[in-house]
């Protein structure tokens, strides 16, 4: 039965005459990882759960693989991946040089959802780097995820398993909305944890620096290392600033509707009764409007289409779970309006306005 399963997986790992493959739903078992190992092993496409959100994996080493990957999420090919392993030492088959500080973080945060960035070893294909001399590298800290590294043997190339520009996926489901038909296996380990992506921190330049927030913050970071910076187009967008992350200029995660992000110009992470007052006077205008809150001030506003993020806005780990499927359940609901409420209270607001404001393509009206 396995034998079988496996040699059909295989058979199956890119699209034929019709363009598309049978992608298969496989379970966290040591029988279907063994498949999805024998898939990646192939060259095929694997999706499968991490901690942070679902990743689009294939072999990190091999040009095709790589190249397989950009074509089923649609993605530019000058945008990176991430190589994902479950062995420290394996650093150091990857990167031409590892500085203390890189290893006093992979002590502290591996394995976890914080991605570091080191000069590339020749090994690493530029098409996996996106042409860049650099290598972005993660230990993941889901039990599936490590297992599939460790039993496939190969590094794991895992964009999120989203199509490019949509929200990540933080079920299996969301994956199989977008990748059904591209892939060869999608391993269901239901809805992930954290829910956002992992911090990248470089550490190719003199200082430390945070190319996407996440939810191992920088005072964390600073505990470990000392000085970090972050990325200063990551502070204010400014289209002359050439974000460090190349994934990090596109427009990302967004729903189909005009997505607006609603703040008070004077208190910006709080409610005020000046937001829901605009609010709800957008609602009025546009009576189908969909709004992302939190229990705190859902019943604040004239509408019953209300997503719910989380209990109040300090709760900001369960916001960020739910983030992401947020955003997808407004094209579920065809929403063409959508306000959203400031969410940066509490200690991954940062990270969680990162994405809020990319996937509202940096639209806000303040209020005073
Ligand atoms: O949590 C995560 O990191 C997830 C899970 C699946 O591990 N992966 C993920 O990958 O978010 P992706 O491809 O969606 O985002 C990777 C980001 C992109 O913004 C990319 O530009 C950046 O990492 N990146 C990758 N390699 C890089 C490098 N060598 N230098 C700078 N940025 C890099
Ligand atoms: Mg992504």
């Amino acid at each position: 039965m396995k034998t079988t399963n496996t040699t059909d997986s295989i058979k199956n790992i890119t699209p034929g005459e019709s363009g598309s493959i049978t992608t298969s739903l496989l379970t966290q078992s040591s029988e279907d990882i063994h498949i999805a190992a024998e898939i990646l092993r192939a060259g095929g496409l694997v999706a499968f759960p991490t901690e942070t959100v679902y990743g689009l994996g294939g072999d990190a080493l091999s040009e095709t693989a790589a190249g397989r990957i950009y074509a089923a999420k649609g993605r530019p090919s000058d945008n990176p991946l991430i190589v994902h392993i479950a062995d420290t030492k394996d650093v150091e088959n990857l990167a031409a040089s590892v500085p203390d500080k890189a290893k006093a973080l992979m002590e502290a945060f591996w394995p976890g959802p914080l991605t570091i960035i080191l000069p590339k070893k020749p090994l690493v294909p530029d098409t996996t780097t996106g042409g860049l001399p650099t290598v972005a590298i993660r230990m993941p800290s889901h039990p599936a995820a490590l297992e599939l590294i460790r039993e496939s043997g190969v590094f794991i190339a895992a964009p999120s398993a989203n199509t490019s520009g949509r929200p990540s996926p933080t079920t299996a489901e969301h994956v199989m909305e977008d990748m059904n038909g591209r892939i060869a296996a999608v391993i269901d380990g239901g809805p992930v944890g954290i829910g956002i992506e992992s911090t990248i921190v470089s550490l190719t330049g003199d200082i430390p620096t945070i190319l996407r927030p996440g939810y191992v913050t920088k005072s964390m970071l600073e505990v470990i290392i000392g000085e970090v910076h972050i990325d200063p187009a990551l502070i204010k967008p400014d289209p002359n600033i050439r974000p460090q992350a190349p994934g990090m200029k596109y427009t990302h995660y967004s729903p189909k509707g005009d997505l607006i992000i609603i703040e008070d110009s004077k208190y910006p992470d709080m409610i005020t009764e000046n937001v829901i007052n605009k609010i709800n006077s957008l609602i009025k205008e546009q009576p189908d409007t969909v709004v992302l809150t939190t229990a705190e001030t859902a019943s604040r506003y004239n509408t019953d289409r209300i997503i719910l993020l989380g209990d109040d806005h300090g709760t900001s780990l369960t916001i960020a779970s739910r983030l992401y499927s947020a955003l997808r359940k407004c094209d579920d609901l065809g929403a063409a309006h959508i306000l959203s409420e400031n969410f940066s209270q509490g200690e991954l607001g940062g990270a969680i306005m990162n994405r809020l404001l990319r996937a509202a393509g940096h639209k806000v009206i303040r209020v005073d």
